[in-house]
């Protein structure tokens, strides 16, 4: 069997020779009309009959993975997915580094690894019942095939996540696997497991704010994961990494989109400043400051998912050779980190100050570390777009102790600076740095939705290129 390919014969399509493995395809079998069932509760509401024009991966082979066609949601062939399996691949980091890589569970590591891949499949299907009303509002046709693109395929990362629980975990991972499609998002009782999967989506700007800085949290998680010494896992993740890829672009390409209209409606009204609020949302487009809020909501909200600044479950999952850091394999150092120190950004004595923490323990920070770096590139590159455009305005990422809610700087209040501020303060200035409820409503009147094949609703611009280069009248959605 050709692993590059994917065998589309049976109800699951796979590249794991499922029907080979009848104990597990039984099981999968079995959860398919649950999850079914959760996609068609929770799953976009009103288009669950709509032909969409999606990609479905046809191939685990970077080049041409994905096959174009449209499909009805609930139809789509959500599967099972490896990268192909490395000859000799190594555990490269921790006690075990240069072992071989596990084909198996190794005992000791088993509820370490299991928390690991309950905790990644939570994420999956929470962002999608997050996402599930914003289709009524799309600002165009091709933007709410992304939407789509980009729910059936957290549906199948919850796939790839259930499949491991399935195959490797026995009895405990048939119930995490039952237990994935009970939880809800925002559900006061069976709440999603992490806080920025409890959130609201309410908007567009929400939604690619929310792609841009969330799923790019997924994508950090999914790197270090993708280095773990359990191959199956590793390999599962490396090929949602490439899928990832468009969530990323969804994300950024959108808030680019919505800068570039604001600022080029600017110009053509002559408003020079984009602290003009008043005047700038009289035509109809979305402010620079209250871009900026809705960035600092999202980027400290997801701040909180890297976790505690200090982790002995980081350390003691790296030490196992279970999660690694962000691409590991082309760190150059001994990749075992018992000695050497991290320096990491704490609160001493009601100050924040940098403290050398021993690198074990400090890995959460370095993770996050390398995230903020990485939204700081897209950033960069939305603050071209308005400097171009010739707009006297940087969008900034706030401090990291801004409006925090885990960790070290969740007992004070900081603003975007990182300048610890009094509740009062706080209380007072809030609205500054995080959307009012006026802007919400400003936010909320624009989201009309534009379903018009080439129309586009006036507060975002058109891409520059179409999904597989279609032409810009494509009829992504066929709503029906
Ligand atoms: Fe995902
Ligand atoms: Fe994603």
């Amino acid at each position: 069997m050709n692993i590059a390919q994917v065998d589309y014969d049976g109800l699951i399509p796979n590249n794991v020779a499922l029907g080979q493995d009848e104990r597990v395809k039984r099981a999968l079998e079995k959860w398919h009309p649950g999850y079914i069932n959760w996609w068609n509760d929770m799953g976009p509401e009103g288009f669950q009959e709509s032909l969409v024009y999606l990609r479905t991966a046809i191939s685990v082979d970077p080049k041409g993975w994905a096959k174009f066609d449209y499909v009805r949601m609930p139809d789509y062939r959500w599967g099972i997915l490896l990268a192909p399996q490395m000859e000799g691949r190594k555990v490269n980091f921790g006690a075990h580094k240069g072992e071989p890589a596990w084909q198996e569970i190794p005992g000791e590591y088993r509820a370490m690894l299991r928390r690991l891949v309950v905790i990644q499949g939570d994420t999956e299907p929470a962002s999608v019942e997050q996402q599930r009303y914003l289709g009524k509002t799309a600002p165009s046709l091709y933007d709410l095939r992304n939407l789509f693109q980009v729910n059936v395929e957290e549906g199948r990362h919850l796939w790839a996540m259930v499949y491991l629980l399935q195959k490797y975990f026995g009895a405990d991972g048939r119930e995490e696997a039952q237990a994935l499609l009970q939880r809800r998002s925002g559900d006061p009782d069976t709440p999603r497991m992490l806080g920025a999967f409890n959130e609201k989506t309410p908007d567009w700007l929400s939604f690619f704010m929310f792609t841009f800085f969330t799923d790019r949290d997924g994508k950090m998680q999914l790197e270090a994961l993708a280095q773990s010494g359990f191959d199956p896992l590793s390999r599962t993740c490396r090929f949602m990494l490439t899928e990832e890829a468009h969530h990323m672009f969804v994300g950024e390409t959108g808030v680019t989109r919505i800068i570039q209209r604001t600022c080029e409606a600017m110009k053509a009204a002559g408003i020079e400043d984009p602290n003009d609020i008043a005047a700038v949302r009289k035509l109809g487009v979305i402010d620079l400051p209250t871009i900026q809020k809705k960035a600092n909501l999202h980027f400290s909200l997801t701040l909180d998912l890297f976790g505690n600044e200090i982790s002995t479950n980081a350390a003691n999952a790296f030490h196992a050779g279970l999660k690694g850091r962000y691409r590991e394999d082309r760190l150059k150092d001994d990749h075992q980190l018992e000695s050497g120190t991290y320096p990491v950004l704490r609160l001493v004595d009601g100050k924040i100050q940098t403290v050398d923490t021993p690198a074990l323990s400090a890995l959460n920070m370095r993770l996050r570390d390398d995230y903020v770096g990485d939204c700081n590139n897209g950033v960069s590159r939305w603050n071209k777009v308005i400097a171009d455009i010739g707009i006297a305005f940087e969008i900034k990422l706030p401090h990291v102790a801004f409006h925090r809610h885990i960790g070290e700087f969740s007992s004070i209040h900081a603003d975007a600076d990182g300048n610890a501020m009094s509740d009062a303060g706080w209380e007072r200035r809030r609205g500054e740095f995080l959307p009012s409820d006026a802007d919400k409503d400003f936010i909320e009147s624009l989201m009309q939705p534009q379903f018009e094949p080439a129309k586009f609703a006036g507060w975002i611009a058109p891409p520059k290129v179409g999904i597989d280069n279609k032409p810009g009248d494509f009829e992504y959605v066929k709503i029906g």
